[in-house]
């Protein structure tokens, strides 16, 4: 495992860096170009986590592929590190998918409610078809049974941030994906300030 010679205060380790992601996502959009070759497609990116893996996937299609990009943004209600099971629309597509091949984009998928919730949102709402692409999976964690088209890596049971996954907000611009400290998500908070040493596996010592 490649690691920084320094990570971000509250980082443990670095599980996939950005070669890791960058292959997974051309794979992903490899999957979608070959089952959607000759139609137009709409990525749904999942505000915010989404945000840099939906900016990616479009840009890794082959350059035929007429692509459209649109946003949605929910939130689950629940502390930092739990999702209550609850969840919330925050900000609706800006343009109709009915009669469109519809790709939901979604960074992470934990315990299967938010997939599931827009999945079953933008199915009532007749697209020609409905797909959903997941950058990380986190399969045994699932509560619910969801039907995932693509899936790029399976994340270690860890709590994972970075390109575009948060703590409390904090750690999304790294561009990989990173452990956080356990004492991080133990304490609710960010770890002593001190300087850490990393060691040669890319785990660091506090
Ligand atoms: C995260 C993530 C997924 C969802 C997955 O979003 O981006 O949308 O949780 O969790 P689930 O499978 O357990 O439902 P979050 O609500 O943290 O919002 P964010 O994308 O703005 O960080």
């Amino acid at each position: 495992m490649r690691a920084p010679s320094e990570l971000p205060r509250g980082i443990a380790a670095i599980e996939f860096d950005s070669s890791q992601i960058s292959a997974a996502v051309l794979r992903l959009a490899a999957g979608i170009a070959r089952d959607l070759p000759a139609e137009p497609v709409v990525l749904i990116g999942v505000l915010k986590g989404a945000l840099f893996f939906t900016a990616d996937l479009a840009r890794a299609l082959p350059t035929e592929t007429d692509a459209r990009i649109d946003f949605i943004a929910v939130s689950s209600y629940g502390n930092a590190t739990r999702s209550s099971g609850e969840v919330r629309l925050l900000k609706d597509t800006s343009e109709s998918v009915e009669g469109k091949n519809v790709v939901i984009v979604e960074d992470i998928i934990d315990n299967g409610l938010t997939l599931r919730y827009l999945q079953e949102l933008l199915g009532h709402r007749k697209p020609a078809s409905l797909r959903s692409c997941v950058l990380l999976d986190k399969p045994y964690r699932r509560q619910v049974d969801v039907k995932v088209d693509y899936i790029g890596l399976t994340a270690p049971d860890t709590f994972i941030v970075g390109y575009g996954l948060d703590y409390q907000e904090k750690y999304r611009n790294l561009p990989y994906l990173a452990r956080l400290h356990d004492r991080v998500v133990e304490e609710g908070g960010v770890v002593a300030p001190e300087a850490s040493t990393v060691l040669s596996d890319g785990h660091r010592r506090e």
